[in-house]
């Protein structure tokens, strides 16, 4: 079982990052194989709706989202964090899933049946928008959402701060705790 982690900050190392991880680490103790990547180090183009997806899988634009579709192909679950960025997910994220997201259709719904949750950090306002946005995405992409005890969102503004967040610490290790179980079971009980 493999699981992909993918920063949607624009910088490294930030509060995003250490929530998932917090996540990573979670999921290692369950002898499960994960990789975290960052969007802040690879360059994602724009849809360009050419269309030539379509049937072949590939996106004809050379830039990094040839290798990140590859590690999500090979991927049970996408754990996607995102800062908030004026109300929304982070515009590299929003180019990713968008991109993603069109591939995915014309092509038999590639992302199907994969797991898919979404963790958000914002400085004070915004989390349940941005939120939602990426649950959109994992929805349409007919992928299964975990549930949680509470949204998996923290507050936090220098990188670094969001270890002061302990409740979204402690939400993050509990929902890693039911993405892996799901993982292994099939089911969460
Ligand atoms: C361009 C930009 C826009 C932001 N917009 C918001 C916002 O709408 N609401 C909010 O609460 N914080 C906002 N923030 C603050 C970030 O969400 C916050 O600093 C977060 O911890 C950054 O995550 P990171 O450390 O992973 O980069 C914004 C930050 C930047 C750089």
């Amino acid at each position: 079982m493999k699981i992909l982690l993918l920063n949607g900050s624009h910088r490294t190392g930030g509060n995003t990052e250490t929530l998932l991880s917090v996540m990573k680490t979670g999921f290692e103790k369950q002898g499960l194989e994960t990789e975290l990547i960052s969007l802040a180090t690879l360059s994602v183009e724009h849809c360009q709706v050419c269309d030539s997806c379509k049937g072949k899988s590939t996106c004809r634009i050379t830039d990094d989202f040839g290798a990140i579709l590859e590690k999500i192909s090979v991927s049970d679950a996408l754990i996607i964090g995102t800062p908030v960025y004026v109300g929304m997910p982070s515009s590299r994220l929003a180019a990713l899933i968008q991109r993603l997201t069109y591939l995915a259709l014309l092509n038999g719904h590639l992302l199907k049946d994969k797991i898919g949750c979404a963790v958000v950090v914002a400085g004070e306002a915004g989390h349940l928008t941005a939120l939602n946005s990426l649950l959109d995405f994992f929805l349409v992409n007919e992928m299964t959402v975990p549930g949680s005890r509470y949204w998996p969102v923290g507050t936090a503004s220098k990188k670094g701060e969001i270890l002061n967040d302990t409740a979204a610490i402690e939400n993050v290790k509990y929902l890693s705790g039911k993405i892996a179980k799901l993982l292994k079971t099939g089911g969460a009980r």
